[in-house]
Order: structure tokens, then C-alpha cells, then sequence
């Protein structure tokens, strides 16, 4: 079965166009997302774009800001602290990567924790390692959507994550863990990589290496979960070789149109809780 993200992240749109229209009857203005630019790292533009777009789609006012690449930490501290003030800004999103000039770390901790609609700070990455409620990093909560959603139930299965990224891996693994899953974490310093992807019932490849997966390193009727984002010849391709893995896996999502559509999706549906939370 080939997992269809763009079939379900359109879905969750759909669920949310009428999420915020309850949020506008009862408040009076719409949940409302602001977007931080800098520079013009084309890959941020393409995600902006579409996160832009995902929100005209579902009813969230989007307000973006582009900056310059060489603007200076104070100025993009400056933007950030006025949207923390905002009343109406219920979530703050700055695409990353930035510019070398910029302290990520910094700029990222002006964000409060009720704002933060990533799920990066501090705070929210604590609860979820707590299995305390909190924001949840998109692209590992719409991987989890998507799971439950094919009726896959982790529980008591042995789930292996390849990379160990704050946005991808590490979240990844703790939802898994939260939701009663076994959980090995590979990188790069892993022995036998080949070895411990074999035990997976549920394979989640996160790393940005087009192809390391391949068919030999999965258990027959596994899930297959490819988060890779990689340019090969001008395509976009994924970590899993899908062509030889679609044999062996019990469920598979492609690239593009797998993980990719879920992760726009799930930001649009933190944005709308983000916001509910704020106006009680
Ligand atoms: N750059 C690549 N992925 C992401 C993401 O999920 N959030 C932000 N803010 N920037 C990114």
C-alpha cells in the first residue's frame, strides 16, 4: 500500500476550513500565522510559498515577513519580539535555515512556548518528553497522523528511526515511545545500520541521503516511513530506494507526496490549536 500524504493532508485541510470557521464565529477574527523570511534560500521560498498557500486554503490569516539575507541578529530579534507582543499573532514561524550571521538558538527563544507553532522550544520538547500535552514538531506529528489514520497501531511494535534531528528524529522517537512503540534511533556513528533497520516494524528514515534504504534493510511487511527531501538530477527524491522497498513494505509513502504534504498540514492544525488555547 503506498501511503497517500496528499490524499490525507488535504483532508485535515478540509477539517480544518471548518475549525476556523467555528474560531471566527466565536471570536471574531481568524487564527492567524506570521511567517519570517530571511534571505532567499530557494528551498524556504518553495516552503513558504506553500505554507502561505495552506493557509489561504483553510481559512488562517497569514502575515509574512521577509527580511533581508544580510540583515543583523538585533533587526530579526526586533521583527520577532513585535510578533510575541501581537495580540493577534497566535503563532510565530521562522523558516529556517538562516543566514550564517544569525543565532539561530537566540532568535528561536524569543518565541514563547504558546506561540512556538514548530514545537521547537524548549518547553513544548520537555512536555513531549514528558507525554505532557504541548506543541509536537510538525513533520513527526503528521507522521503520527498518518499512522493512525492507515489504522497502524504502534503499540508493543519494535519502531526504528534513522537520524536524530530536533525537528525530525528526537520528536519522532518520543511520540513512538508515548504511543507504547519500541524505539532504536540510528545516526551516524550507528554500527550496524543494515542490521537494525531489519528489526523494524515500523522504519522512519529521516536523514537526507537519497537511497540509503534500500530493500535489503526491510523486514518483510514493514511500514516504511521515508522523510527524506533530497534533489538527485533536478527530482526530488527520499532516503528509501522506493522502487525495490515497495516490494517488502506492508505500507510505504512516496516522495513527494508522502510526508511532505502532512507536515504543512500539521502546522496549519497548530496554528488553530495554538490559537483556541490562547483565547481561553
Ligand atoms: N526548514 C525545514 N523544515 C522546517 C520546519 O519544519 N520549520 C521551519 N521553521 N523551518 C524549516
Amino acid at each position: 500500500m503506498i501511503i497517500d500524504g496528499k490524499a490525507v493532508a488535504a483532508q485535515i485541510r478540509a477539517e480544518l476550513k471548518s475549525r476556523t470557521a467555528r474560531f471566527f464565529e466565536k471570536y471574531g477574527r481568524a487564527p492567524a500565522l506570521a511567517v519570517v523570511l530571511i534571505g532567499n534560500d530557494p528551498a524556504s521560498e518553495v516552503y513558504v510559498r506553500n505554507k502561505i498557500k495552506g493557509c489561504e486554503e483553510t481559512g488562517i490569516r497569514s502575515l509574512c515577513y521577509r527580511l533581508p539575507a544580510a540583515v543583523s541578529q538585533e533587526e530579526a530579534l526586533a521583527l520577532v519580539n513585535d510578533l510575541v507582543r501581537r495580540e493577534e499573532v497566535d503563532g510565530i514561524l521562522v523558516q529556517l535555515p538562516l543566514p550564517v550571521q544569525i543565532d539561530a538558538e537566540k532568535l528561536l527563544r524569543a518565541i514563547p512556548p504558546e506561540k512556538d507553532v514548530d514545537g521547537f522550544s524548549a518547553e513544548n520538547i520537555g512536555k513531549l518528553a514528558r507525554g505532557e500535552e504541548g506543541i509536537v514538531a510538525c513533520t513527526p506529528l503528521g507522521i503520527m497522523e498518518l499512522i493512525k489514520r492507515c489504522h497502524i497501531d504502534p503499540r508493543g511494535k519494535h519502531a526504528v528511526i534513522v537520524g536524530r534531528s530536533n525537528i525530525v528524529g528526537k520528536p519522532m522517537a518520543m511520540l513512538l515511545l508515548n504511543a507504547d512503540a519500541t524505539v532504536t534511533v540510528c545516526h551516524s556513528k550507528t554500527k550496524a545500520l543494515a542490521e537494525e533497520c531489519r528489526r523494524a516494524d515500523i522504519l522512519v528514515a529521516a536523514v537526507g541521503k537519497a537511497g540509503l534504504i534500500t530493500a535489503d534493510m526491510i523486514k518483510e511487511g514493514a511500514v516504511v516511513i521515508d522523510v527524506g527531501m533530497n534533489r538527485k538530477e533536478g527530482r526530488l527524491c527520499g532516503d528509501v530506494d522506493f522502487e525495490s522497498a515497495a516490494k517488502k513494505a506492508s505500507y510505504i509513502t512516496p516522495v513527494p507526496g508522502g510526508v511532505g504534504p502532512m507536515t504543512i498540514a500539521m502546522l496549519l492544525s497548530n496554528v488553530c490549536a495554538a490559537a483556541e488555547a490562547r483565547m481561553k
